[in-house]
């Protein structure tokens, strides 16, 4: 989660890229390197798709708690729903 984003500032700055944010820019001032962003670039894009995969495989298996072992881990994930952060095995409809 947090390594995509740190390869995918690698590819940019060694892409000879600037960070142009309007009122400054960041100038690192590496000159292109195509042996070194042309890797970080496929692994970047390999670790986002990963990232997307499991992001996805988290909201089925939070679906999957909710209609059909109505166990109320969704609710628990849920902000400010009742339940929310109560620890794994305290069944909250029992109270
Ligand atoms: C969690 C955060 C991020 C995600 C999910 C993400 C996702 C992606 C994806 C899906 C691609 C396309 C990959 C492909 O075509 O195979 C990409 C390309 C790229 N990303 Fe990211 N990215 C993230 C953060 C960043 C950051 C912080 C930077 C740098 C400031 C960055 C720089 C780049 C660059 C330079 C490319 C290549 C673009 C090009 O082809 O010109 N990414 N990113």
């Amino acid at each position: 989660m947090f390594i995509t984003p740190i390869v995918g500032v690698v590819t940019f700055i060694w892409h000879g890229r600037i960070f142009d944010f309007g009122l400054f820019r960041l100038d690192f001032g590496v000159p292109s390197n195509r042996a070194v962003f042309r890797p970080m670039e496929d692994i970047h894009g390999y670790l986002a798709y990963a990232l997307f995969a499991l992001a996805g495989m988290h909201a089925a298996a939070a679906l999957w708690h909710h209609f059909f072992m109505r166990n109320g881990v969704l609710g628990r994930m849920w902000p400010m729903r009742e339940g929310a952060g109560t620890p794994v095995g305290e069944n909250i409809s029992a109270e």
